[in-house]
């Protein structure tokens, strides 16, 4: 055992104790870098949330790595799109830690308003962020879903917000964002009644934006990782920065919002590139400026 920003914290190879002041109010906490895994191939980081025997259940070992993981995504200027997904065959993420939500006692809400921070800088990452949801994604895990910008779900998945069952209610966002996607009435059936959903349900209330065979999972969301990764990074940093800042604004506001980005995007070297590549049939050489 080891002292770092006064608490203790488990010595093991792969593990290191960090104390980040100021990244969403995690101090001297636990970080194992097995528990969440980031692999980068050109553009596009794969993030593997590697709980396997807990169903992958956020504790706080695994927000700060995620925590960590976003904040060093958003200084990598290569990277462009990020996919999401969980170990094994049987969940993406099954929540919130049960355990550790327990054994916060009075400190419940503190870990809570930390996981939302955590999940925020994921929803505002300059980055697209995939989820690719291969099997239960329930509680906390749905809502990490929905902080992406899009959810991909395997056949077999079932998403839900079980929280009332144990007494607690969602707090990664998820009694406010649900019904901003899928509407009020949807929202509260699921949130209130506790049950799962199967995927193809949440692909007829929108909740999931593309089905596919457990197998081909990780293969389409790639697929759709690369299509984008080929399109202007530029172009689409600055469309997601405008549907951000935009959503919840009025629409007159929002479309100001739309043409001072436009404006960026105008003036950019890869809109010049763009144009002159397709005028001349060639394929454009992107620079991300
Ligand atoms: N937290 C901690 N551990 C969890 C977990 C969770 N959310 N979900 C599953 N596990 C653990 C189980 O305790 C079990 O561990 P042991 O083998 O050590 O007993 C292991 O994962 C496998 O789980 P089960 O044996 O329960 O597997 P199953 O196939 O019988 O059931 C399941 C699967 C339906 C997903 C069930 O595990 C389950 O209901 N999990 C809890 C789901 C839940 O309530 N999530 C919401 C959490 S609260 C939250 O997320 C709040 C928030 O908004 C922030």
């Amino acid at each position: 055992m080891s002292m770092v920003g006064g608490k203790f914290c488990l010595d093991s190879i792969r593990s290191y104790e960090l104390c980040i002041v100021g990244n969403n109010g995690y101090e001297g906490d636990f970080v194992n870098e097995e528990e969440v895994v980031l692999t980068k191939e050109g553009a596009i980081a794969r993030i593997l949330i590697n709980r396997e025997k807990a169903l992958n259940a956020l504790n706080q070992g695994v927000m700060m790595r995620l925590d960590q993981i976003f904040s060093e995504l958003e200084a990598d200027v290569g990277v462009l799109v990020a996919i999401i997904t969980g170990a094994g065959q049987k969940a993406f993420v099954a929540g919130a830690d049960i355990a550790e939500i327990g054994e916060a006692g009075d400190n419940r809400t503190e870990l809570i308003r930390k996981g939302q921070a955590v999940f925020s800088r994921i929803r505002n990452s300059s980055k697209v962020v995939i989820a690719a949801i291969n099997g239960y994604a329930l509680g906390g895990g749905c809502e990490l879903a929905l902080a992406c910008d899009f959810r991909i779900a395997s056949e077999s998945t079932k998403l839900g917000f079980p929280e009332t069952k144990l007494g607690l209610m969602p707090g990664y966002g998820g009694t406010q964002i649900l019904p901003r996607l899928v509407g009020m009435a949807k929202a509260k059936w699921m949130i209130y009644s506790g049950e799962m959903i199967t995927a193809s349900e949440a692909y007829r209330i929108g909740l999931v934006e593309m089905i596919c065979n457990n197998e081909s999972l990780q293969e389409e969301a790639s697929r759709l990782a690369m299509k984008i990764a080929s399109n202007g990074p530029f172009a689409v940093k600055t469309c997601k920065r405008a549907i951000q800042k935009g959503l919840d604004l009025p629409l007159e506001k929002a479309l100001q919002v739309e043409l001072e980005e436009y404006d960026r995007v105008a003036r950019s070297s890869d809109a010049e590139e763009g144009m002159a590549a397709f005028l001349s049939k060639r394929k454009p050489n992107f620079k991300g400026k």
